[in-house]
């Protein structure tokens, strides 16, 4: 199965990166978000993106006029109509993720792919919004999506070994290496990842130290590229309490209770890097 339109749900920090990554590896995409200004922010970064590889050198202008003019931004769901595969990467919340795979189960042509970003929430659960539950599979990018390596892949309880095979051929052609996860909450990545941010996050919390000490340590002590509290940020607050919750009530553990100081922050609207203020101030 030839996969020429490739459509992406939402344009946001991954939305926009699985794009940029779709269009590098010659498909036509899609980029749908709700808003305009969201679209537009979304083509900005990318085009942001192949200006510094133009910069360096490492992609000719011609080539990038070529990729982005593959790639097409509408607030228009019904523009799916002609996708052969498309990946949701809206926000970390499980009934806007219903919907939209409802939505996308009605206006998608019937033999497509229906794949979700979600960092935690069941795929299984999400299959359930489609009559296509045999056709619906986790695709897990890792952020910054053009320049991680990984797609953690996730069947659901109905996925087919077809659906995973197709998937995991388009990950690779995107230049990305495949793992398999289990549908469990969080999967692999996040069920190690978060309950780490989240300790660091206490660590802040109980004063322990400061954000440059728990990063620092974790930066050249275990040659982490970099620090917990910067990568929350990088991921965004909101997306890393939204995952914790995820773990908490699917994994009944007390273990995985979020940090009182990071649903503070996500109360006071400091979401980490994406508005400028998370555990560092990037203004
Ligand atoms: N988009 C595109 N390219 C980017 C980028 C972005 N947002 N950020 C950095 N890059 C590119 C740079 O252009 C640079 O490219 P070249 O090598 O071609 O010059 C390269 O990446 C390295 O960037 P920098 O030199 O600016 O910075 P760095 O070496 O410190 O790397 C980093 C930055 C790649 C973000 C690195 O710090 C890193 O790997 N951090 C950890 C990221 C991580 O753990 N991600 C997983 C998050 S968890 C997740 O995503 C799952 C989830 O569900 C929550």
């Amino acid at each position: 199965m030839e996969v020429k339109v490739f459509g992406v749900v939402g344009a946001g920090q991954m939305g926009n990166g699985i794009a940029q990554v779709a269009a590098e590896a010659g498909m036509n995409v899609i980029m749908r978000d709700i808003k305009d200004e969201f679209v537009q922010r979304g083509l900005d970064t990318i085009k942001k993106n192949f200006e510094r590889a133009v910069s360096k050198g490492k992609m000719s202008d011609d080539q990038m006029k070529t990729v982005l003019s593959r790639i097409k931004g509408t607030t228009d769901i019904g523009d799916f109509k002609n996708a052969d595969f498309v990946v949701e990467a809206a926000v970390e919340r499980e009934d806007l993720k219903l919907q939209i795979f409802k939505e996308l189960d009605q206006i998608t042509k019937s033999d497509v792919i229906l794949a979700s970003n979600t960092s935690s929430i069941s795929i299984t659960k999400i299959a359930s919004a489609t009559k296509r539950a045999e056709r619906v599979i986790g695709m897990h990018f890792m952020n910054p999506v053009p320049v991680m390596k990984l797609v953690e892949i996730i069947r659901g309880l109905a996925t087919t070994d077809e659906t995973y095979k197709v998937t995991k051929a388009l990950s690779e052609k995107m230049g990305k290496t495949c793992a398999e996860a289990q549908d469990f909450p969080g999967f692999i990545a996040n069920r190690i990842l978060l309950p780490m941010l989240n300790e660091a996050i206490y660590c802040l919390y109980e004063g322990v130290g400061t954000p440059e000490s728990i990063d620092t340590v974790m930066k050249l002590g275990m040659n982490h590229p970099m620090g917990p509290l910067a990568l929350a940020d990088l991921i965004g607050l909101d997306t890393c309490l939204a995952i914790m919750n995820v773990l908490h009530q699917g994994l009944g553990d007390s273990k995985y209770r979020p940090c009182p100081l990071l649903k503070k922050y996500v109360d006071a609207g400091y979401l980490g890097k994406k508005v400028g203020r998370g555990f560092y101030n990037y203004n």
